[in-house]
Formats: C-alpha cells, structure tokens, sequence
C-alpha cells in the first residue's frame, strides 16, 4: 500500500480481513477517506471483480484517487456522493464495508437502508463501527467518544442491531474488536479536569470498536453438494 494511503487511515478495525471478500466480487466502501479498504478489497477480488468507494469530500476523493495512482490498481472507482444516497443501482453489490463512519451519519436508518438497497440479494454488510454497551450518563459519553475520536455518533449496540433489522437485514451480529478501558483515556479525562478513578466503573467494557455483520435475505437457492451456494 503506499504510505500516504496508510497514514491517511482514520479507521477503528480492518473491514477488508473481517470480510471474506473472494474474487470476481463488487465491493462498496462507505466513506472511504484516503482510500486504503478499497485498495486492500481490489487486491482481494481481482481484476474480474470492482471495489467502489464512496465519500463527500473532495479532499479525500483526491487523496484516495492519488492513492490508487501509486498503487497501480485498475479495478477501482471513487465516487463523490454521501452515504445517505448511494449513487449506485438497486442490487449491485456483493459486500457493504466501511470503517468508523456510519457513526457520523445524522441520519443512520437512511444509510442502512441504502447499504440494503444497494447489495444483491445475498449480499453482505461487513462494517468496523465504534459501539456503546449499556447505559451512561450523557456526559460521560460525550468526553469519552471525543476521545475515541471522530465517532460523534455511536450506537448503543442493541440501537444498531435493531436499525439493521428495520432496513431489512438478517443474520446480523456485533462482535467486539477492541474494548476502550478508562486507563486508555487516563491523560485525555484528566486534562478536562474529570475524576478518572471515580468514572471507571461507569466506563470500562462500555465503549468498543466492532465488527458489524449483516446479510440481504434472499440469493441463489441452496443446491445439494454446493458449498457456495446461498440460501
Ligand atoms: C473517520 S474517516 C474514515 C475514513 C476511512 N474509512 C478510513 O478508515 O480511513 C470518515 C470519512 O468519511 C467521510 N464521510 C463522513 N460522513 C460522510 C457521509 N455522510 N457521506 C460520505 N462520506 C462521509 C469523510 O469525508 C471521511 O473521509
């Protein structure tokens, strides 16, 4: 990858080792910054297949495009567009990805509903997400996702299961990826003048970063002796 592509990263998982992807594919990437999911995709689904991203910035668009220059890869395509409003055909993607930015959305039902709308029947959503476990006083969720960074957002795990379900998928699972202990915000809490001894019971185990899996129902019907067939 080059460097620029790799520095450019402001994720919170690696989509592209968690989501299976196999060659001849269509990938989307939602919000795809500097560019690097989509690169690390394109080598997975090769030549016969096309890693999509997608991201509202210009800056961006330029960097990921730079990016791709570097890196030689020919089956990419970066769109400017939001991921409120895909701009892509119903049914026409594979596998959904993205990495720490559906928790910016103000507006989340629509972008799961556009990721649903988007895939083929069969079609998987694979996305790295930061999620909150449980409740907490507002406050202290405030302090702590400004330190994450860049997730103004997040859901309540149970909130993502639930929205995900409402824009049709199945199969859907949350699997945690690195859990935020209070320690690890230690210097950040105590520079706003916030008792971290007092607040770690309120916090550790509550914030972590996700795996976030999905599928479309629907697909090709499952034959006798064929493993890749979907049901
Ligand atoms: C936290 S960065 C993550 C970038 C990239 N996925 C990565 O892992 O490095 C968020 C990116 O999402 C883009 N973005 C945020 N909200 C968006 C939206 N509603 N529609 C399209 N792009 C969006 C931003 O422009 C930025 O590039």
């Amino acid at each position: 990858m080059p460097e620029a592509a790799v520095l450019a990263s402001l994720g919170c998982g690696n989509p592209t080792a968690l989501a299976e992807l196999e060659p001849g594919q269509v990938v989307l990437d939602l919000g795809s910054g500097g560019g690097i999911d989509v690169l690390l995709s394109a080598r997975r689904v090769g030549p016969a297949g096309k890693a999509y991203g997608l991201d509202m910035t210009d800056e961006m668009l330029e960097l990921a495009r730079d990016n791709q220059r570097k890196a030689g890869v020919a089956n990419v395509e970066f769109m400017k567009g939001e991921i409120e409003s895909i701009p892509l055909p119903d049914n026409s993607v594979d596998v959904v990805i993205s990495n720490c930015v559906i928790n910016l959305s103000a507006d989340k039902d629509r972008v799961l509903r556009e990721a649903f709308r988007v895939l083929k029947p069969g079609g998987r959503f694979a996305v790295s997400d930061v999620v909150t476990r449980g409740e907490m006083p507002e406050r202290i969720r405030h302090d702590i996702l400004l330190w994450v960074g860049c997730i103004a957002g997040a859901l309540d795990e149970s909130d993502y299961a639930a929205k995900l379900a409402r824009a049709g998928f199945t199969a859907i699972s949350i699997e945690p990826t690195r859990v935020y202990r209070v320690e690890d915000a230690r210097e950040f809490l105590t520079g706003k003048g916030i008792d971290v001894d007092a607040l770690a019971p309120q916090v550790d185990g509550k914030f972590m970063s996700a795996f976030v899996r999905a599928t479309k129902p629907g697909g090709r019907v499952q034959k006798p002796g064929d493993p890749t067939s979907r049901v």
